[in-house]
């Protein structure tokens, strides 16, 4: 079983055991419930008919009480004394027949004093029989009256009156669950009967007065018993109570009815009732089928004056209508309960939804997760356990989301890392390849200088002294001093080469970089070559000291500065920055100048020795190849950005010197 619910999802495994919980705890309940309602209905039902039984015994017995009364007040009042005396039977019968009237009695008759009948209401012919045999009678010829229920035999009552033994005639109808029995006829009749002594003055005994009520066939007592207790109520057309008196087993008065809708006269009670009533003379409640239906009765024995039992007081009440009753309330309470258990089922569903739902968008967004989107968030703002789940969820959603957007971040900057560093090894090895170029270069130019240099020397020696011997008019004059100026321009070149091939150490000292551009400045500024540049300056003042050596820095600037000037063609503006550059800790200088600008096939070789695009005798190509190892030997970098028409800026780079910045 348990092997079986794991199978199921959360929430179906919740309401199958709310289900089941709910569903077995509602059955027992309701079980017991209706256990309970039947018991209490039926109880009721019973001490109901109970109830009715006495009811009914007591419409009975005051029935007696009537008869009993009249006979008494006839008996003893002086009108029947009197007529009795006189033999006035006239007058006797007309007395008779009043009271007889008044109080409802079937017969009426007096005897004389040894229980012989002298005269009777009916018009039956018979007198003179003895009826000192029925016990209420031969109590009144003692002296006392009596009155008692009585099974009187046919003859008796055709003595009586001759209708009444007809009326009493009942046939015996085949009864289900009776006492088997072979009589076919009742013609006994049950009687109320009621007795009493009339007397002289003198108190003798001179007669007795009787009369009765017979019961068969009779249904006023069993009606009004009805019509008191159930005042008529039906269920599905039929009477709810019912009532009966039995002579023996046999009913004889009844308002039960038989299948043809009729009283069920003739019919008999059962075995097991006959048995305890009759037999064991005792009470007897309990369900009983009568004739069609069943019925909560009760049964009692009717005794005689003798305390025999000669018949049965029954009340019933339909079961069928009590068991409507109790069906009613019970449907009433499974229809309750389930509703209740509807309902319950249905606010557990959405609380269980209201549990697993969350769980299983978390279920889904780790799929999405683990399929890499962490764009989804939980959607809980519950504060139980669940929201707090679902809220450190959606956390680990968003810390996950970052570190992948550091590590993507990491990788994007990673590929820029790369790509500088490529671009700077690229630069390096650009500048490792001028290097060697000027180092073989130099090399070459310092032999060739080293050999120049002494010859020229004995030339200029030698024009010196020959001019010097020479007139001053003397027209050779002019051409020595060409050749003297020729071979002083010589020397220079010479001069040029040697110093950059020889790659001095040179004198270092911490240098501020304005002031070496300044000083610079301001020994070209005043040239005539100047007179229509622009000369704009922006020295940052906050400048770090630089170690350098002042003199080889100043014919740095004063290249650039020329070269710049001299591209601008005299006239155009000339700008110098200084900054720090504090990422790479340089000190960085700038000169731009708005002059002719440098094609792009040519840039990469103005830093050769040699390489001029000026006139012969205007430049010697040396400048910026001297300038960028003067640069290179400060551990600084020079680079060049130039456009044809707009202008070029050479940039330089000298590194700050920790110490000098700290004096
Ligand atoms: N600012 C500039 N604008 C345009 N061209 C330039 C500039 N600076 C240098 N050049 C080019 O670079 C060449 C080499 O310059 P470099 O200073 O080495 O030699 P030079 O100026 O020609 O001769 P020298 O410096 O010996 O007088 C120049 O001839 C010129 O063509
Ligand atoms: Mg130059």
């Amino acid at each position: 079983m348990i092997k079986l619910l794991k199978t199921f999802s959360l929430r179906s495994r919740i309401i199958i055991i709310y289900v089941f919980i709910l569903g077995a705890g509602g059955l027992i309940t309701s079980l017991i419930g209706s256990i309970i309602v039947n018991k209490a209905i039926m109880t009721q039902a019973k001490n109901k008919v109970h109830h009715d039984l006495k009811t009914a015994r007591m419409v009975y017995d005051k029935r007696l009480t009537i008869i009993e009364t009249a006979v008494y007040l006839g008996a003893t009042g002086n009108t029947i004394q009197q007529a009795m005396k006189s033999g006035d039977n006239r007058r006797l019968h007309s007395r008779l027949t009043q009271i007889a009237k008044d109080s409802g009695m079937d017969f009426l008759s007096i005897t004389d004093d040894r229980g012989i009948v002298k005269l009777r209401i009916t018009d039956s012919p018979t007198v003179g029989d003895d009826v000192s045999t029925i016990s209420v009678i031969q109590t009144a010829l003692k002296g006392k009256i009596a009155a008692a229920t009585e099974i009187l035999p046919s003859q008796i009552l055709a003595n009586e009156d001759p209708a009444l033994a007809e009326k009493a005639v009942i046939k015996v109808i085949e009864t289900r669950r009776a006492k088997p029995t072979t009589q076919e006829v009742e013609t006994s009749g049950m009687v109320l009967i009621a007795a009493c002594p009339v007397m002289n003055e003198d108190g003798q005994i001179i007669g007795v007065l009787y009369g009765g009520y017979l019961l068969n066939n009779n249904f006023q007592i069993v009606d009004r018993v009805r019509e008191l207790v159930y005042k008529g109520d039906r269920y599905q057309n039929r009477e709810i109570g019912t009532v009966t008196i039995f002579l023996k087993d046999l009913r004889i008065s009844t308002n039960v009815e038989n299948s043809e809708e009729k009283r069920a006269v003739g019919t008999r009670v059962s075995d097991e009732v006959y048995q305890a009533v009759i037999v064991n003379k005792q009470r007897w409640a309990y369900r009983a089928f009568v004739v069609n239906d069943w019925y909560i009765s009760e049964y009692e024995p009717i005794l005689n004056y003798n305390d025999e039992v000669v018949g049965i007081l029954y009340v019933g009440v339909l079961e069928k209508a009590y068991i409507s009753i109790r069906n009613r309330v019970i449907y009433t309470f499974f229809a309750i309960a389930s509703f209740g258990f509807v309902v319950i089922i249905a606010i557990s569903y959405l609380i269980t939804r209201s549990i697993t739902r969350p769980l299983s968008e978390m279920v889904e967004v780790t799929d999405l997760i683990a399929a890499g989107k962490l764009d989804r968030e939980v959607k809980v703002k519950s504060k139980d356990e669940i929201g707090q789940l679902a809220y450190s969820f959606n956390r680990m959603v968003t810390s996950l989301r970052k570190m992948r957007l550091e590590l993507e971040e990491w990788g994007n900057t990673l590929e820029q890392k790369v790509k500088q560093r490529t671009e700077e090894l690229a630069a390096m090895q650009n500048t490792l390849m001028q290097s060697q170029r000027l180092a073989s270069v130099g090399k070459l130019a310092a032999g060739i200088a080293h050999e120049i240099n002494n010859p020229l020397g004995g030339i200029l020696v030698l024009s010196s002294l020959v001019m010097e011997d020479l007139k001053s008019d003397d027209p050779h004059r002019e051409n020595l001093l060409e050749v003297i100026k020729q071979t002083m321009r010589c020397r220079d070149i010479v001069k040029g080469l040697l110093q950059f091939s020889r790659q001095e150490e040179g004198k270092t000292e911490y240098l501020n970089v304005n002031d070496v551009l300044s000083n610079t400045l301001s020994l070209i500024e005043k040239q005539a070559l100047f007179h229509n540049i622009k000369v704009t300056k922006n020295l940052n003042p906050e400048l770090p000291s630089i170690l350098g050596d002042n003199s080889q820095l100043q014919q740095v600037f004063m290249n650039i500065i020329l070269n710049a000037v001299q591209a601008m063609d005299d006239v155009g503006e000339l700008t110098i920055n200084t900054y720090h550059d504090q990422k790479n800790d340089m000190v960085v200088t700038e000169v731009s100048d708005t002059g002719c600008g440098i094609p792009d096939e040519l840039i990469d070789r103005i830093f050769d020795p040699f390489f001029t695009t000026k006139e012969v005798g205007e430049g010697t190509g040396l400048g910026l190849a001297i300038a960028y190892g003067i640069i290179t030997k400060h551990q600084g970098r020079m680079t060049v950005k130039s456009k044809v028409g707009e202008g070029t800026t050479f940039t330089i780079k000298i590194p700050v010197v920790e110490a000098v910045r700290q004096s």
